[in-house]
């Protein structure tokens, strides 16, 4: 395989020298010189609106960009994930959620065997259960109708969940309520459960391995609560399990008949398509599910068939990379303006860092150069009043995503006109800026002495040529939150490829596990060790005193 290390591709090096060539032009001039710039960089599928305009490229840019993905192999190797080769290389497994929700049923296979039948089987026994859950035929051991869900599960297992569950609240059945436990922190299961009532309360145990020990942890906490209440014989009406590994399932205590399966090919930050959406589908129903697939198999359809330059999740990844290895920026925020997609920054931060936070290339050699960003975000407005300071005026440059849907689920008095006005102006004032002098006439026009306009006329400024995406729909529906999620993981893919990096395991999260495992036992006063550096030795005996 190719490596960046050894022998910079020509286009990488075409890029270096367009670097060189732009790096100072200014996206104000860019617009004032065209008029049609808008236009030219908005891109549309279906009802999902890219506006890349206010990024800082022009066509030669953009043009050696593709060559680079050309020159990387990104078409061969999406062909190769979507026909089920082993792209995930490091565990030698396929990379298979893009069949989860593959809504023309053409057969995908996975070492030789057809995937689709059992996927199929999966998503008909969701339906079934998520049905009788919503109308009340699958009861608890007391007879009573199920109202409150509680997902326990960590990571993929819970973020997905929970940032479309939030996303689709709209859409939740009227008596049922759902509640997300991830954090091994006790805090997080006496939360939940204190207002909760044994007799119509579900938990869903989702884990792809059933092994994590906050799920484990969380869920034998929670199925003591029940059984206390309820007895032994309640558990098989209360908790489902979602899983791919069945041995543990059983030994945790779930009956088998209660899982809802789902295969190595899924990756955990992958998997909301999977059984892992189960919560989502009782939620908002599996019809609101099944559009919610709909939405991100329209969006795999249109990565799989249009041209790079006309590409979005390659024109956003290809934008990013520009900014990371050319710029040498390396942060990256999405703002999203809807409050109900307020939980989206923290699953992208998943999808994006645990998939390409990477330093090791698929050649297994230590990369030269930076991957992925670190992801930061959170809902606008509010974010405007915390963070947008330094994005605006600090030293370093923050490319943004700003997400607006036109139409708010909830349209209330001019709060959704103000909103969308604070979108628009900030990607407007990041672009644009305020030069020192325009700073300056600003003041005096404003009545400030010499001195004062003096003073000020440097803080009042702002640099701009601040990049920024607008991803603007209608509203946030099923079929569109499909899309942008898929968006944003097929964006992370052809980074991986670009970066020639593995996107598909997290090796990084393993030491801190391992080591853990040893602290707890000395924490638990069971084992004792002079192991650990005098740092970590101090803090567990000032722990333990502390405890006492
Ligand atoms: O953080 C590591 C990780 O393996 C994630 O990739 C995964 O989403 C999470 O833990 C939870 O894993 P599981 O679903 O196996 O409990």
């Amino acid at each position: 395989m190719f490596s960046l290390n050894r022998n910079r591709t020509k286009s990488w090096q075409k890029l270096e020298s367009e670097y060189k060539r732009f790096k100072d032009t200014q996206m104000r001039d860019l617009f004032a010189q065209d008029e049609k710039r808008a236009a030219k960089y908005t891109l549309s599928v279906n009802d999902l609106t890219l506006d890349y305009s206010k990024n800082r490229f022009d066509e030669g840019v953009l043009n050696a960009l593709t060559d680079l993905a050309r020159e990387r192999g990104v078409e061969s190797q999406r062909d190769a994930m979507f026909e089920g080769s082993k792209i995930n290389s490091t565990e030698n497994r396929a990379v298979l959620h893009i069949a989860l929700r593959n809504r023309s049923n053409t057969p995908i296979y996975a070492d030789g065997k057809n995937v689709m039948p059992q996927i199929n089987d999966v998503l008909a026994k969701m339906k079934k259960f998520s049905d009788d859950v919503r109308y009340g035929k699958f009861k608890g051991y007391t007879g009573k109708k199920l109202k409150s869900i509680v997902n326990i599960g960590i990571g993929g297992s819970d973020l997905g969940p929970v940032m479309v569950c939030e996303a689709l609240k709209k859409y939740w059945l009227k008596d049922i309520e759902c509640y997300f436990i991830s954090n091994i922190d006790g805090t997080a299961c006496y939360e939940t459960l204190k207002n909760l009532d044994p007799e119509t309360t579900l938990f869903i145990v989702a884990s792809k391995t059933f092994t994590t020990i906050e799920t484990l942890t969380n869920a034998k906490t929670c199925r003591k609560w029940l059984v206390d209440a309820l007895g032994e014989h309640a558990v098989d009406k209360h908790f489902v399990a979602l899983s791919t590994n069945r041995e543990k399932v059983v030994e945790f205590g779930i009956n088998p008949d209660n899982m809802f399966e789902f295969w190595d090919f899924v990756g955990g930050r992958y998997s909301l398509w999977s059984a892992i959406g189960l919560t989502i589908a009782i939620a908002v129903g599996f019809d609101n599910f099944e559009k919610l697939l709909d939405g991100a198999y329209a969006m795999d359809e249109h990565f799989k068939t249009a041209p790079l330059e006309q590409n979005m999740p390659v024109i956003m990844a290809l934008l990013g990379v520009w900014y990371n290895n050319f710029f040498g920026i390396h942060r990256y925020c999405v703002v999203p303006y809807d409050e109900y997609l307020k939980y989206l920054p923290a699953y992208l931060q998943q999808l994006d860092m645990e998939s390409n936070g990477k330093s090791v290339d698929r050649d297994g050699h230590f990369v030269k150069y930076s991957t992925g960003p670190a992801i930061f975000g959170g809902a606008g407005t509010n974010v405007q009043h915390s963070f947008f300071q330094l994005l605006h005026q600090g030293t370093d440059i923050v490319p943004v995503d700003f997400i607006i849907p036109a139409i708010s689920h909830n349209e209330i008095g001019d709060h959704h006109q103000i909103l969308l006005s604070n979108v628009l102006a900030q990607s407007e004032a990041l672009m644009r800026g305020k030069t020192v002098a325009e700073a300056e006439a600003e003041l005096k026009k404003a009545g400030k002495s010499d001195e004062e306009v003096s003073s000020l006329k440097r803080y009042k400024s702002f640099t701009g040529n601040r990049p920024s995406n607008t991803l603007l729909c209608k509203k946030i529906e099923p079929f569109t939150l499909g899309q942008l999620i898929a968006l944003y993981e097929h964006k992370v893919f052809v980074q991986g490829i670009i970066w020639n990096i593995n996107s598909f395991d997290q090796m990084g999260v393993e030491l801190g596990k391992q080591l853990a495992l040893n602290i707890l036992p000395e924490l638990q006063g069971k084992a004792f060790a002079l192991s650990h550096d005098s740092s970590t030795m101090a803090l567990i005996k000032k722990i333990k005193m502390l405890r006492k």
